[in-house]
């Protein structure tokens, strides 16, 4: 009896050690995806602001929760970097009210200081939204590894609170 016992865990161990390596591979892949904390935040503040200052009829960014600590990668309009887990793409094309012919005669500022947190942005999509400026950039926003920016639909005048590399692709 007791042979046996020993023989099924010996041949168990294999199996056990795997499952094992298998549990710390994905703990770790995990840990790549979670949300950076800060950004987490930041993503918060966000959805925050643009529900006060848009008129988006329909729930504005439902996923956006904050019950999913450590999580924000799986969010709508985000993508996060698979080996350093920032944000690089966020999408906020479309997030005023709808377009209709009244569309652009609301006025608002978005408050870039709330882009501060997203420092490996790589894409960065504010289209369609009818804004008409920028608060809160005392100081420029470094965005360094940005490729593309796209801001049409808004009612911008030129003026980029953005620094960083200057090689995007301007839309
Ligand atoms: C980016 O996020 C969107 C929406 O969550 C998803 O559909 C898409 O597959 C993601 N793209 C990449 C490259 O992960
Ligand atoms: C960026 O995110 C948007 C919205 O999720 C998605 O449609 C788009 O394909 C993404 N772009 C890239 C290059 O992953
Ligand atoms: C929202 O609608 C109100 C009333 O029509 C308007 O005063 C305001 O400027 C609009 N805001 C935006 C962001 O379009
Ligand atoms: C920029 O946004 C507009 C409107 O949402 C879209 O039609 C266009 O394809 C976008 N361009 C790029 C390069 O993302
Ligand atoms: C463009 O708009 C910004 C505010 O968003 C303002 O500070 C700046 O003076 C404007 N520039 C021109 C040339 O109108
Ligand atoms: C813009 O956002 C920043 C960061 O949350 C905040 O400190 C600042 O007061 C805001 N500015 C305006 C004009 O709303
Ligand atoms: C912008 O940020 C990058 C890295 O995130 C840093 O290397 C660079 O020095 C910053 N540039 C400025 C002008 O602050």
């Amino acid at each position: 009896m007791k042979e046996g016992v020993s023989q099924n865990f010996s041949m168990g161990w294999p199996l056990v050690k795997s499952l094992l390596w298998a549990l710390l591979l994905f703990v770790q892949i995990h840990e790549h995806r979670a949300c950076i904390e800060e950004e987490r935040t930041g993503l918060l503040e966000l959805k925050a602001f643009l529900k006060s200052h848009t008129n988006y009829t329909k729930p504005l960014l439902p996923t956006w929760v904050y019950e999913t600590k450590g999580e924000c990668c799986s969010w709508e309009r985000i993508n996060c970097s698979t080996t350093t887990g920032h944000v690089i793409n966020l999408t906020l094309s479309n997030i005023n009210e709808e377009q209709t012919s009244s569309y652009l005669k609301g006025t608002w500022f978005l408050n870039v200081s709330l882009l501060h947190p997203f420092k490996e942005l790589r894409i960065l999509d504010l289209s369609n939204n009818g804004i008409s400026g920028w608060l809160g950039n005392e100081e420029l926003v470094n965005l360094s590894n940005l490729e593309v920016l796209n801001l049409s639909g808004n009612r911008l005048n030129g003026s980029l609170p953005f620094k960083g590399k200057h090689s995007y692709h301007l839309f």
